[in-house]
């Protein structure tokens, strides 16, 4: 178990660092090399996808990804929602077509993700239901209580740190409200240094930790990685001609990666009281 003061440490990360890791997962984002993981054709998607009920592309693997965090979360008319990493919108603009909830505030750091959701989002006549607005997970611009759900999907990992979200969000959700995240942990026993930052890599049983110390209960963590990353990797494998030297590397790299890594969805409840 962690000491109270490594506990304080992980909260405290300097914002100048925190800023400067924002920058770099932006910089990354918008790299030529980045777009290779995300070849979708119909929507502009930047999940990996769930690929349990036969997608045919990235593009259905994606939304059904997102289909599976909504019916967790049970989206449901009365809700307000916080999506958390909202990347171009098309999460936020497929729950809002298929739960109704009341509203969708969307949030990323990534400026070219969120003008483009905006201009999506207009031009589908949904902008009276989804707003966006530039913002870090760890910083959260709204008041306490305002959401009745949380929700991000793959994103976390990537969060300066992953646990002062776990507080942020417990602070913005209503009581009785529910945070559920799409999200990459170490497989048990693998504990991957590249693919995590420091503050982000630790255990399952750690993380469900860390949200019952933000106040969350009923924490459950369940592995849907066998849906996720080999799946994924078959497909980018199977478009690859066998000249794409760098696709065939970025595969390699994929399946290497992913056999240290697990995929997992979260679901975490703020008591009523
Ligand atoms: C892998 S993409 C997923 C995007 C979207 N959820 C989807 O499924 O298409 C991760 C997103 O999280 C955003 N992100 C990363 N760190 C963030 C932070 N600290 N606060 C808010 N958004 C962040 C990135 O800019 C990116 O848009």
């Amino acid at each position: 178990m962690k000491s109270e003061q490594s506990v304080i440490a992980d909260l405290n990360v300097a914002t100048a660092d925190r800023v400067l890791h924002e920058q770099r997962v932006i910089a990354f984002m918008d790299s030529s090399a980045r777009r290779d993981f995300n070849p979708t054709v119909k929507t502009r998607y930047l999940n990996i996808g769930y690929w349990k009920d036969g997608a045919n592309s990235l593009d259905e693997a994606a939304e059904a990804m997102t289909r599976l965090v909504g019916r967790t979360a049970g989206f449901c008319a009365d809700d307000s929602i916080l999506d958390v990493g909202c990347g171009f919108g098309d999460a936020a603009m497929l729950w809002s077509a298929e739960f109704r909830p009341r509203h969708i505030q969307g949030i990323d750091i990534n400026p070219t993700h969120l003008e483009t959701a905006r201009e999506r989002i207009r031009q589908n006549g949904l902008a009276d239901r989804i707003s966006c607005q530039r913002a870090s997970a760890v910083e959260l611009p709204f008041e306490a209580e305002s959401f009745s759900k949380v929700v991000s999907l793959e994103a976390a990992f990537q969060f300066m740190t992953r646990e002062k979200f776990f507080h942020e969000s417990f602070r913005v959700l209503k009581p009785g409200g529910r945070l559920v995240l799409a999200d990459i942990v170490p497989l048990p026993g693998k504990n991957f240094q590249i693919f995590f930052n420091a503050q982000n890599r630790y255990s399952q049983d750690e993380y469900a930790r860390k949200m019952e110390r933000a106040g969350f209960h009923a924490v459950n963590i369940r592995s849907i990685g066998k849906h996720v990353f080999r799946p994924y990797t078959d497909f980018i494998q199977s478009r690859l001609s066998l000249l794409n030297i760098k696709g065939w590397f970025n595969v390699t790299m994929h399946r290497l990666m992913s056999s240290r890594i697990d995929y997992v969805l979260v679901t975490a409840d703020k008591p009523l009281q």
